[in-house]
């Protein structure tokens, strides 16, 4: 793992609760009021996404725990837990968080608003994306990653935190060409260890080998894993794990190492090797750490004479948002 920041992570909120129970005492009676939410972006199993503005104008995003989940200690808990993760992070890869508040009964994450796509909506609206840009989306969100798997208070402890759910739906490509790793809701971390072991919690398909037997620990290498499935999937545009949850569980636990090279005719050597070790079976395969991988990925673009494509991921995503039809994704997401 790499060095530790210098600073101290920023206090958990701008707003802490005050007290230990999960629940404001009487639901209605908190009605933040500087909020004016817009569009819905996604509903989840746990809450809600919208847009918003603030009382400036600025534009935030809201998400918010469905209340009938408020009702459950453990799903609060979980929920407090991403928004303490969140401000604990510092990273340009990872949306700040600007406050967590009551909401009539309920919580609520004002987070800093992605002006761009997620990879689900990404492929949608732009299934041949270009190679060059599908390694620079890699590379940045292994630099945000790097950052969550190593981050520790300054003369403090690890924080541990895995994030456990890489899938398309939870990483966003912005118009400034800046990836965003996205939904922290079931990442643990020292403040919050798994206590399952990390068993079939995350996203089919893009699920690790031992989040599915538990034959091992799930740790920073299982999230290596699911940025090895985007690797394979933005580089080929096919969908690696599919069909039946049966089917896409037996492939990935049992299944041979994925190769693109042998799915996609032409298909570079250099980055087949990358893909393939993140997708090693067992974890001590695998790349040791985000900051290897990235330097496997990078090794392998410079082979390929693929240069860094920051600015060219943005007018893309630029190109596409501003283009007829809208942003929005009406899919539920991931
Ligand atoms: N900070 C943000 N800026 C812009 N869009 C966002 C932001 N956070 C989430 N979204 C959108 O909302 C969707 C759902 O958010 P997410 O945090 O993944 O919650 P869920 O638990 O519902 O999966 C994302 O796939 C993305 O499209
Ligand atoms: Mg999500």
């Amino acid at each position: 793992m790499g060095s530790r920041p210098s600073q101290e992570p920023s206090p958990p909120t701008s707003r802490p609760p005050r007290d230990s129970s999960p629940l404001p005492r009487s639901p209605g009676s908190l009605e933040p009021s500087q909020y004016t939410a817009g569009a819905r972006l996604g509903t989840g199993a746990l809450g809600e996404v919208f847009e918003a503005t603030d009382a400036q104008g600025t534009r935030v995003v809201l998400k918010r725990l469905h209340r009938h989940c408020a009702a459950d200690p453990d799903l609060v808990d979980m929920f407090r837990h991403e928004a303490r993760v969140l401000a604990a992070l510092d990273h340009p890869g990872v949306p700040r968080l600007l406050e967590l508040c009551p909401d009539r009964g309920t919580w609520m994450q004002v987070l800093e608003r992605v002006e761009g796509l997620d990879l689900t909506q990404l492929a949608r609206r732009a299934p041949e994306l270009p190679l060059a840009l599908g390694v620079e989306i890699v590379r940045q969100l292994l630099g945000a990653l790097g950052h969550v798997h190593t981050r520790a208070y300054a003369n403090g402890p690890p924080l541990q935190i895995v994030h456990r759910d890489l899938a398309p739906g939870n990483v966003m490509a912005s118009r400034d060409g800046v990836v965003k790793l996205l939904d922290f809701g079931i990442a643990t971390s020292l403040w919050r260890p798994d206590p399952d072991r990390g068993r079939m919690k995350g996203t089919r398909g893009y699920l690790s080998p031992e989040a599915i037997t538990g034959e091992h620990e799930v740790d920073a290498r299982s999230d290596l894993f699911g940025v090895g499935v985007l690797l394979y999937e933005l580089t080929t545009r096919r969908r690696l794990f599919e069909g039946p949850p049966v089917v896409v569980m037996a492939a990935i636990a049992e299944g041979p190492t994925p190769s693109p090279a042998r799915d996609v005719p032409g298909y570079p050597p250099a980055l087949d090797l990358v893909v393939r070790r993140a997708l090693a079976r067992v974890p001590s395969l695998r790349f040791e750490s985000a900051a290897a991988m990235g330097h496997s990925l990078e090794d392998a673009a410079a082979v390929l004479g693929l240069p860094a494509a920051r600015a060219e991921l943005g007018v893309f995503v630029a190109r596409i948002l501003d283009g007829a039809g809208g942003a929005r994704s009406s899919s539920p997401p991931g």
